[in-house]
Order: C-alpha cells, then sequence, then structure tokens
C-alpha cells in the first residue's frame, strides 16, 4: 500500500512538472518602468506578458508594446481596471493601434478610458503595435489609479509548426496553449494539442508506472533472495547437524569458523539449540568462550 501511494504521489509531482513545462504563464511588466519607452517582444523573446500599472496619477505614461514579424499583431484584454472618475476629466487611458500619438484607436475601444467600469471584450491590433497611453491632469493625488492588461501575440493564415491554430483562424505558440488566460481570444486553446499532450501525459504515466514498478520488483526480489539464502546455510539437514556437533563435542570450547558468518558468535546459540534438540547425548557446551574474553 505504501508503495501505490508513493508512486501516486511520484506521478502527480511529476504531473505537475510537466504543466509547468508545457504552459507559459505571462511575465508581468510594470508600465512605469518603461515610460516614454518600448517594451519589445523581440527584444525580450517572449510572446505574451501582463502589463500592470500602479499610479499616484501624478504623472503621464505612455509605453508601446512590439511584437514580432512573424507574429504581427497582438490581441488583449483588461484584467483590472480603476482609471479615475467616469467623466475622464482628470485621468484618461487612451489605447491605439500603432507606436504614434497619431495612431488610430482600437476596434471596438471609445477613444478615451477612464473610470472604474472594466472593457470585457478581447481587442486586438491590426499592426504590429500596441500603444498605452495614461494622461492626467491632477494636481495632487487622490485615488490611486490602476489596470491589468493581458496581452500576447498572434498571426494568421498558416500556422507554423510550432503554432496551434485557434477556431478564429489566429496562430498562437503552442507554448501558450492551455496556459489560462485565454491565448486564443475565444477560448478555443485547450482542443487541438490536448490529444497529445494527453499522449505525452499517459505515455510519461506508463514509462514511470513501469519504471516503479521494476525498481519494486527488483527491491523485493532482492530482499526475498538475501532472506532465503542466509537460513540456508545454516538449515542443514540433521546429518550434518551431526557431523557439527560432533565437531563441537570432539573440540569443545573450539572457536568455529568465523570465515562463515553464521557460525560466528551471533547465531551459535540459536544454532546450538537446535542441535541440542536433536543429539542423542548433549554435548559439552562449547564456543562460550569466543564472545567471553577470558580472566
Ligand atoms: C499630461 O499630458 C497632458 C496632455 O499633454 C498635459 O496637459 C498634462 O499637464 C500632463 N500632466 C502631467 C502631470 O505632466
Amino acid at each position: 500500500m505504501d508503495v501505490i501511494f508513493f508512486i501516486a504521489r511520484l506521478t502527480l509531482l511529476f504531473l505537475v512538472l510537466l504543466k509547468d513545462v508545457y504552459t507559459a504563464t505571462p511575465q508581468t511588466y510594470r508600465m512605469e518602468e518603461y515610460c516614454q519607452g518600448e517594451i519589445s517582444m523581440i527584444m525580450g523573446d517572449f510572446h505574451s506578458g501582463k502589463l500592470v500599472f500602479h499610479s499616484d496619477g501624478m504623472s503621464n505614461c505612455s509605453v508601446t508594446v512590439a511584437s514580432w514579424y512573424t507574429e504581427p499583431y497582438i490581441q488583449f484584454y483588461f484584467e483590472d481596471f480603476e482609471v479615475g472618475t467616469d467623466d475622464c476629466l482628470r485621468d484618461k487611458l487612451m489605447i491605439k493601434d500603432g507606436n504614434s500619438v497619431y495612431s488610430t484607436q482600437i476596434t471596438g475601444l471609445g477613444s478615451k478610458l477612464c473610470g472604474s467600469e472594466k472593457p470585457d471584450d478581447v481587442y486586438r491590433t491590426f499592426t504590429r503595435y500596441l500603444r498605452i497611453e495614461y494622461e492626467t491632469r491632477r494636481v495632487y493625488p487622490g485615488t490611486p489609479v490602476h489596470f491589468s492588461i493581458i496581452f500576447n501575440a498572434f498571426d494568421v493564415g498558416i500556422c507554423d509548426s510550432w503554432e496551434i491554430r485557434c477556431d478564429n483562424g489566429r496562430c498562437i505558440q503552442d507554448e501558450m496553449n492551455c496556459n489560462g488566460y485565454n491565448p486564443c481570444g475565444d477560448h478555443s486553446d485547450c482542443k487541438l494539442p490536448v490529444g497529445s499532450i494527453v499522449g505525452i501525459v499517459i505515455g510519461s504515466l506508463a514509462g514511470l508506472a513501469i519504471v516503479m514498478t521494476v525498481i519494486v520488483v527488483s527491491i523485493c526480489c532482492y530482499r526475498r533472495r538475501k532472506f532465503r539464502n542466509m537460513p540456508s546455510q545454516g538449515r542443514v539437514p540433521n546429518t550434518t547437524t551431526g557431523y557439527v556437533i560432533s565437531t563441537f563435542a570432539s573440540h569443545p570450547g573450539a572457536i568455529p569458523s568465523s570465515s562463515n558468518p553464521w557460525y560466528s558468535t551471533g547465531h551459535q546459540q540459536v544454532l546450538l539449540g537446535t542441535a541440542y534438540e536433536n543429539s542423542p547425548v548433549p554435548p559439552m557446551p562449547p564456543a562460550q568462550i569466543s564472545s567471553q574474553p577470558e580472566k
């Protein structure tokens, strides 16, 4: 039973590791650290991320996220949204499809975003850039401003071998599949390569089970063989026992060969006990001295 629990626990650990290897959690980028700058997916070698902004509302900040040439679009959605009051008088957020102040706004999003009502669609760019501008006219700090945006690069057309195809025709990096962040935008990830993931999991489980079985069986066999071998040297037939006794009897006090561990001091009494029972005439007590120092 212990063995089964051990194998189960090991398997669970293995699965957890496997999931970490096969899915990529978007890394967090703090927008404040990139103000008036660019976050480049190519430079950072990533395909998805989480942009987080926290501010006391006392300074402007704009950031451009640049995608890959091979995946020239960005999809994104808000996870969290708290930008001043609903009138956009003091704080506002402007999201643009491009890398300049003059770029067009995102399809489906208003030109100015504010308040605490989170825009809850998944949006996309038609350029390689997503520009986020936070503008404030505050003269004193008030309610903190914070929002976070989950984004990832995608491609359309024929997907590459390292990509998976979403139901909406987008291609995304297969490492994003099933990462829990809706990388397709239509929740159609976790479908296609699930077959291969299941295959990998089942294959790994079977492999693990075989390895564990081999280990368990060999440990058991080794133990049993060792157990069987040890007494078989001492469990000699009665005739031989007689011979052993006579040896002891004819040489009382003789120290039996210590090269054979069965005859060494630790087991001697056990062996002699059985020997007396089988012997018609009890021999003289032998070899006690072997374990005691002479005085
Ligand atoms: C932020 O930008 C706007 C528009 O350019 C400007 O009116 C405002 O004073 C700026 N705010 C700060 C804190 O610099």
